[in-house]
């Protein structure tokens, strides 16, 4: 979908702290740009987001899990993104539908196969025009972030399986060259945002 973007990233990359500042430069060079997130994103998909991460919901099934994450997708596709593109608009949202390809299908293990079918009845014809994908190890990541917030359900799931969900952005990746924009997020703060701007200036979302 045109002028649809979505950015994805392991645990700890610094995708939410990039997406600040790309905020904040969009603001002032005055761009239309809707920044927006998931799960999560409105009223009712964060009250959905709260439900899935809520460290007292351990006994979550995963296939619950995977049905939370595409509800609250619904339900932010249509308070938030449609709205938005259909006024023109350009969204930058902060994970889709790739991370429940990953978390859910690869890392959690219920299968890519029907993580995708599942999500292609949540979206529909709403695929992002592209995808960023922040790259960092989540050695190197969990590094940097001085070990995973306990208090996160998904955070505290342990390193396997977030070596799993990395592994899995690279298959992904490796499948759909055409639609993933890779960026080294190994560098400073800075030098990420630098990269950012330079694929959406290329890509023509930015000016
Ligand atoms: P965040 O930390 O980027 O706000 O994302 C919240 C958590 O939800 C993060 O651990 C990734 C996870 N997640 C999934 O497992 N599947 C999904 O479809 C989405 C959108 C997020």
């Amino acid at each position: 979908m045109r002028n649809f973007v979505t950015i994805e990233g392991c645990e700890g990359v610094g995708k939410t702290y990039q997406t600040k500042l790309l905020k904040q430069y969009c603001l002032e060079k005055g761009l239309d740009v809707v920044f927006t997130r998931e799960p999560g994103g409105s009223d009712i998909a964060e009250q959905i987001r709260r439900i899935i991460l809520d460290a007292d919901n351990k006994d979550m099934d995963d296939l619950c899990e995977a049905f939370l994450y595409a509800a609250s997708r619904i339900q932010h596709l249509k308070d938030i993104v449609k709205p938005a593109l259909a006024q023109g608009k350009t969204v930058i949202c902060d994970r889709y539908v790739d991370s429940s390809y990953v978390y859910q299908g690869l890392g959690r293990g219920l299968g890519l196969d029907k993580i995708v079918r599942l999500n292609e009845i949540a979206v529909g014809e709403y695929m992002p025009e592209f995808t960023i994908f922040l790259d960092l190890s989540p050695e190197n990541a969990f590094k940097r972030k001085g070990g995973a917030d306990q208090s996160d359900r998904i955070e505290a799931v342990g390193y396997d399986f977030h070596l799993k969900v990395y592994n899995g952005y690279k298959r992904l990746i490796a499948e759909n060259p055409d639609r993933f924009e890779v960026i080294d997020a190994s560098g400073t703060k800075e030098q990420t945002q630098a990269k950012l701007r330079e694929v959406l200036v290329r890509r023509g979302v930015l000016k």
